[in-house]
């Protein structure tokens, strides 16, 4: 298996014996989840995915890729959450956060409709003159505020640019297979639509057609993605605990929080990876966070923030531990090149590759903060590849659940999501009576 968990740097913090104790909890929430017996059991579509996904969509995405990859520069993928950051997470994850500078062949991707910042809807459409432009607009509840505004903003741009039958090909719509405003909408219109089943929650969408398009459009071969997120669905369905990488993963996580460890930090040393944190924050802390429970998801990118937040989690509140993503080989190789007069006093460094002085950083980091008193989890994989990707995807979605079950949470909703939006809606004014009444409330709140 490509993808393994070094626990080196945690021996000292979960023994053997705790990791036997534990076990029956963990047997028992995977069972669960892969019985699909417990709360959220409506939401397990993505168990399945990697084997048993609609092969007609399939083909249909990469047809359409394919297009959109002929029909312009710039594709804006219009969503939020879970309907956004898997696709970003895979662009970065392959190709770095210069994918965009770097394209030669295909259209630089761009994310909207994930905040309401004008300033940045503003500058997108800036860096879209000029350039043609496809859109795809993704909300699985087709109703989320921040990406409705975005797409009426671009449905308007495109029409001034293309008219309103230029645009029809431009425009493709990732939702619901029948219900919901923007489904109305891409009917009425005749846009392209793809569908989000609907036992796939948002943040377990990426290997459908919410992550898939955009992926494909940049070029990712996603046959080898599912295949990865395939094989490791197989490792984990069949390997018995001590073996199985995702219950080890979910037996240390909860083992830990019970000891105190509140907060955990995803750690890459790459900075490819810092969008992968984005999705692994979403998912773990919209599927643990609630019933006043739950490990808060953090991310840092090293050694960037060792000169910011490794001071705090060298000696900070003890309340820490690190989840370390490594990958065994770079995607590129940089040596230390020669200076006769050693300047720099870098001499010691000629030669050796900056991979392996990466690497050198993230040892001397693991043992440092072992020393702070911070357990460090090390899940090391081959390369950042199509196939790391979805096992990585696969692992992390399967962890999320047994751990998840094992703290005694339904993984699979999100309530407390819906308390801003009431808010916003109550004082941005929308009609309706319950919004009218929310309103004078909170408008009291304010003014006092
Ligand atoms: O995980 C989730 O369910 C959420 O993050 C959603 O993906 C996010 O709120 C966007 O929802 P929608 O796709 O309905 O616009």
């Amino acid at each position: 298996m490509a993808l393994t968990l070094n626990q080196n740097y945690l021996r000292a913090f979960v023994g053997e014996n705790q990791l036997e104790a534990i076990r029956p909890e963990i047997e028992a929430a995977k069972a669960t989840l892969t019985q699909k017996s417990g709360r959220g059991n409506d939401f397990l579509g993505w168990l399945d995915l990697p084997i048993a996904y609609d092969k007609d969509e399939f083909a249909k995405i990469k047809r359409c890729a394919k297009a959109i990859q002929e029909s312009c520069d710039i594709f804006v993928v219009i969503g939020i959450g879970g309907s956004y950051l898997g696709a970003r997470a895979a662009i970065e994850f392959l190709y770095g956060q210069s994918y965009n500078a770097l394209s030669k062949k295909t259209p630089a991707v761009y994310f909207a409709g994930n905040n309401i910042d004008s300033s940045a809807l503003s500058d997108l459409l800036s860096i879209c003159e000029g350039k043609d432009v496809c859109i795809n607009v993704v909300s699985k509840s087709g109703k989320t505020t921040e990406p409705a505004i975005a797409f009426r903003v671009f449905r308007e741009y495109l029409e001034k640019r293309y008219g309103k039958e230029g645009m029809k090909n431009r425009i493709y719509v990732t939702t619901d297979a029948r219900k919901g405003k923007l489904k109305e909408l891409a009917d009425a219109e005749g846009y392209e639509t793809f569908v989000v089943p609907d036992d796939v929650g948002g943040r377990y969408s990426v290997l459908t057609a919410v992550g898939l398009l955009p992926i494909a459009v940049s070029g990712a071969d996603i046959d080898k993605m599912m295949a990865g997120a395939a094989a490791m669905r197989e490792t984990l369905l069949s390997a018995p605990y001590a073996e199985n990488p995702a219950c080890q993963y979910a037996a240390i996580r909860n083992l830990l929080y019970r000891g105190g460890k509140k907060t955990e930090i995803f750690v890459s040393y790459e900075s490819a990876m810092v969008m992968l944190a984005e999705w692994w924050k979403q998912l773990y802390g919209e599927s643990e966070g609630k019933e006043i429970k739950g490990i808060f998801p953090a991310s840092v990118t090293f050694s960037t923030d060792l000169h910011s937040l490794g001071q705090y989690i060298q000696q900070g509140e003890r309340t820490l531990f690190e989840t370390v993503l490594i990958p065994r080989e770079s995607n590129a190789s940089i040596p230390i090149p020669c200076d006769p007069d050693d300047i720099d006093s870098l001499s010691f460094l000629e030669g050796k590759n900056l991979h392996e002085i990466n690497m050198t950083a993230f040892k001397a980091t693991a043992l440092a903060h072992n020393d702070g008193g911070v357990p460090n989890l090390v899940l090391e994989f081959d390369r950042r590849d199509e196939t790391a990707f979805g096992e990585l995807v696969y692992f992390f979605e399967f962890a999320c659940g047994v751990s998840a079950y094992t703290l005694g949470v339904n993984p699979f909703d999100q309530p407390g999501v819906e308390d801003y939006k009431n808010n916003m809606y109550a004082l941005l004014g929308k009609p309706g009576e319950e919004h009218a009444a929310r309103r004078a409330e909170l408008e009291k709140r304010i003014l006092k």
